[in-house]
């Protein structure tokens, strides 16, 4: 559910009317809903209602926009961060380091370094050289790291290949069948204090059954580890429930149906349960907003040409992503059209042969379901500036990323002298 709706005629986000941020703003823009936000993260929580002091952590990269994360943050959620800028970003925007834990195969020595200085709640290391990095470094700060691993399960997600990660073949945690021997080792790393397992085994996902038997894997696991004298005392299940994105489609698990099977699989587990939710949380509370430059003439279909191109919604271009496209002022009837971008290269469609509403040059269209994913994947190709952000609160609202000006692309490059010229 979200709080972009049709109020005579023309869509408002709560009580905002799009075309008053389109006006002002300009387009392309991100259009936030803090109504909508707060929905997602009760609904989350309150699937999880059976468990005692759950750790809700947000996947920063969904959405790592500072209102965004300061309205989280005051929600009480924590942050699941992948680099050093998005641990210091979750921690400017006021979410404490009690409630941050760090994922990825990749930290350097610099970003374990700034994040036990910080204080974090947990590392999810992914491999055992990273293991014995981080014991080193925090030995060299006289300090000890709180780790869990994150295991790979060789779970099939059943989602798009490229954001699915539990697979063997995947880059992401260790193996599973090793894990008994890894956790050993760790016990040999004097700078780390073992306390949990993790998974997360891919995004968008549409069925429970993938998850279910990821975090079944990782039930035996803590027993077994418990078994050989480890302290397990955290389980971190990760991130990865689907959103709706094309009506016509069965709609995913819902966040209960979700904390259900959580709550059944994870019964009597002796542990406080971690989440790291991205897109369930920030998903439905974005759109984008573009203006239609110009309608052209197609072999099979029009093309609608609007103002928001690729670099600004990565999503149809990488993943095939399917958004739903709405006329902000529908004028009633429906055609089939392709819609694309103005980047010079075919991928920049964001839907073909797409039945919607009928619209003409300087009319406002939706890109709707991209709070997740959609600004934070957002670069500058075609020298456009990044999309600017905004977040509306009931009938207040307030740029939350303003559009960079064109000259602070320019300025950003260097000539040196020797280039001439
Ligand atoms: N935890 C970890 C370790 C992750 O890698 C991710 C997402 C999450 C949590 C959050 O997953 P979520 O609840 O949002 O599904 N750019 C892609 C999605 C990439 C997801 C990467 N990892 C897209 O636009 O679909």
């Amino acid at each position: 559910m979200d709080h972009f709706d049709y109020v005579n005629g023309a869509m408002q986000v709560e009580q905002v009317p799009l075309d008053v941020i389109a006006d002002a703003v300009g387009t392309p823009v991100y259009v936030y809903s803090t109504a909508t936000l707060e929905r997602h993260v009760s609904v989350f929580r309150e699937g999880l209602n059976a468990l005692d002091n759950p750790l809700i952590a947000f996947a920063v990269k969904a959405n790592p926009n500072a209102a965004v994360l300061a309205t989280l943050g005051r929600l009480g959620l924590g942050a699941d961060v992948v680099s050093g800028g998005e641990l210091l970003r979750a921690i400017a925007a006021g979410i404490p380091a009690d409630r941050i834990v760090f994922s990825g195969v990749g930290k350097t020595a610099q970003e374990m370094r700034l994040a036990l200085e910080k204080g974090i709640y947990q590392f999810n290391l992914e491999s055992e050289p990273e293991a014995e990095m981080l014991s080193e470094v925090a030995l060299s700060m006289g300090t000890r790291a709180a780790v869990a691993y994150r295991i790979n399960p060789d779970v099939d997600a059943g989602t798009h290949a490229k954001i699915s990660t539990g697979k063997s073949e995947n880059k992401f945690g260790i193996p599973y069948d090793r894990a008994i021997e890894s956790y050993a080792a760790a016990l040999d790393l004097p700078g780390l204090d073992v306390q949990g397992v993790a998974v997360h085994i891919g995004s968008q996902l549409t069925d429970l059954a993938p998850l279910e038997a990821a975090f079944t894997k990782v039930g035996a696991l803590i027993e077994k580890l418990r078994a050989a004298g480890h302290d397990i005392r955290t389980a971190d299940l990760g991130g990865g429930l689907g959103v709706p994105y094309d009506p016509s489609q069965p709609l995913p698990p819902s966040p209960a149906a979700y904390g259900a099977m959580v709550c059944r699989v994870t019964q009597g587990w002796p542990v406080r349960l971690m989440f790291e939710p991205g897109r369930v949380i920030v998903g439905n509370a974005g759109a984008l907003l573009s203006r239609v430059v110009r309608v052209k003439q197609g072999a099979q279909a029009p093309f609608v040409i609007v103002d928001a191109a690729m670099n600004d919604l990565m999503r149809p271009s990488l993943y095939d992503a399917w958004h739903d496209i709405r006329a902000v002022k529908p004028a009633g009837t429906r055609e089939t059209a392709n819609v694309v971008g103005p980047v010079c290269e075919t991928g920049d469609t964001f839907a073909m042969h797409r039945d919607m509403d009928v619209v003409q040059a300087g009319d406002l269209v939706a890109f709707m379901t991209a709070g997740a994913y959609g600004a934070t994947m957002a670069g500058t190709y075609n020298s456009r500036p990044l999309t600017p952000e905004v977040l509306v609160s009931g009938d207040q609202w307030g740029v939350v990323r303003a559009r960079p000006p064109i000259e602070a692309l320019i300025e950003a490059d260097i000539i040196p002298n020797w280039v001439g010229n």
